[in-house]
């Protein structure tokens, strides 16, 4: 058996000699112009060059839970492509949404500067029922992050493609759901993959319908954000304010407005990290199960690419 590992943003040695260590008897090398036909690859935003090169490959396994930049390639007819399904980012996830819906709804920042200012001023309390979550996409950490914030007894709404049912949140579906959707939230979180439908969908018109002094997190691609519209709607007083980890650009320009917009906090496209351990381990896992003879279907996280995720 022949593996090979593309990935320009993490340390690849740590990664081959995981693998060697998981398959003994294979061939683990990184990836290289040429590189002879191999069964696996293991790869991140890799190079048309290397999926034209290698169109025998039994399976491609995405190093992200994310496959919008793989699907930009000409990819080979007929050879699965498994994305990260979880593999340790839901928690994370739920732990990162939680505290900035969390942040937001109990003022912190306002604290932290009568804290500087050495201000002790305590805060009308807020209502609770008023500051309705919704999440946009409720996939493997959609889920995960409304099973979180119920401990915390938001009232919960919830967006997907296709109706879904979750105890204790509303839910809404389809093109036909967003309105009702996003008139019944105050803080959103948006988790949607990034396809061709859900690309700017976050806009004036759309954050525009939000409950007013509205709140944006999104966590999820910073193509869905239309950015001057976040920015209007923070001017307006609609929105206010947003937590933002993913960026049109990334890294985000010195020059760009966010750095200077105190209503903005921003963290730098790291709400969820991949996890060696965790995604060698679920991948190693599927090679074993493909070899043994399971069908690809039978596996999590196999991408369907006619419907972009
Ligand atoms: P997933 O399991 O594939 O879930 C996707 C969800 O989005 C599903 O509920 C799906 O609806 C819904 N959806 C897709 N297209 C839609 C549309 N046009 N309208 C309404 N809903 C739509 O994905 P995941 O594992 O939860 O990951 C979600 C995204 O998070 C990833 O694609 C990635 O971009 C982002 N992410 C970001 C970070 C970070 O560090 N910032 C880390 C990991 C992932 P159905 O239920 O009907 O299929
Ligand atoms: C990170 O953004 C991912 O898609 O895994």
């Amino acid at each position: 058996m022949r593996i090979l590992l593309h990935d320009l943003t993490v340390e690849p040695e740590p990664w081959l000699a995981h693998l060697r260590q998981a398959f003994p008897q294979a061939d683990i090398a990184q990836w290289q112009p040429g590189a002879a036909p191999a069964d696996y690859a293991l790869v991140w935003a890799p190079p048309q060059q290397l999926i034209d090169e290698q169109p025998q490959l039994k399976a491609l396994f995405h190093i992200a839970a994310g496959v919008d930049a793989l699907l930009q390639l000409r990819l080979p007819p007929g050879v699965p492509l498994f994305r990260l399904d979880d593999a340790g980012m839901a928690v994370q996830m739920a732990e990162y949404v939680c505290q900035a819906v969390i942040r937001h709804f109990r003022e912190l920042p306002a604290l932290e500067q009568d804290s500087r200012a050495g201000r002790w001023q305590q805060r009308k309390p807020r209502r609770r029922q008023d500051c309705a979550v919704g999440v946009m996409g409720l996939g493997v950490l959609g889920r995960r992050v409304l099973q979180a914030l119920s401990a915390f007894e938001f009232p919960l709404r919830g967006w997907s493609r296709t109706p879904q049912r979750i105890e204790g949140v509303a839910t809404w579906a389809g093109p036909e759901g967003l309105s009702e959707f996003l008139a019944s939230t105050r803080v959103l979180v948006n988790l949607l993959p990034l396809t061709p439908e859900t690309e700017n969908l976050l806009n004036r018109r759309t954050l525009g319908q939000l409950q007013p002094g509205g709140y944006l997190i999104n966590v999820a691609r910073g193509r869905h954000l239309v950015e001057e519209d976040l920015l209007a709607l923070l001017d307006s007083g609609h929105l206010a304010g947003a937590t933002l980890d993913v960026f049109r650009q990334e890294p985000l320009p010195p020059e760009h407005a966010f750095w200077r917009e105190p209503r903005i906090t921003l963290t730098p496209h790291t709400s969820a990290r991949t996890l060696r351990e965790e995604s060698l381990g679920q991948i190693v896992a599927k090679i074993r199960a493909l070899e043994a003879g399971s069908a690809p279907e039978r596996l999590g996280g196999l991408v369907r690419a006619h419907v972009g995720y």
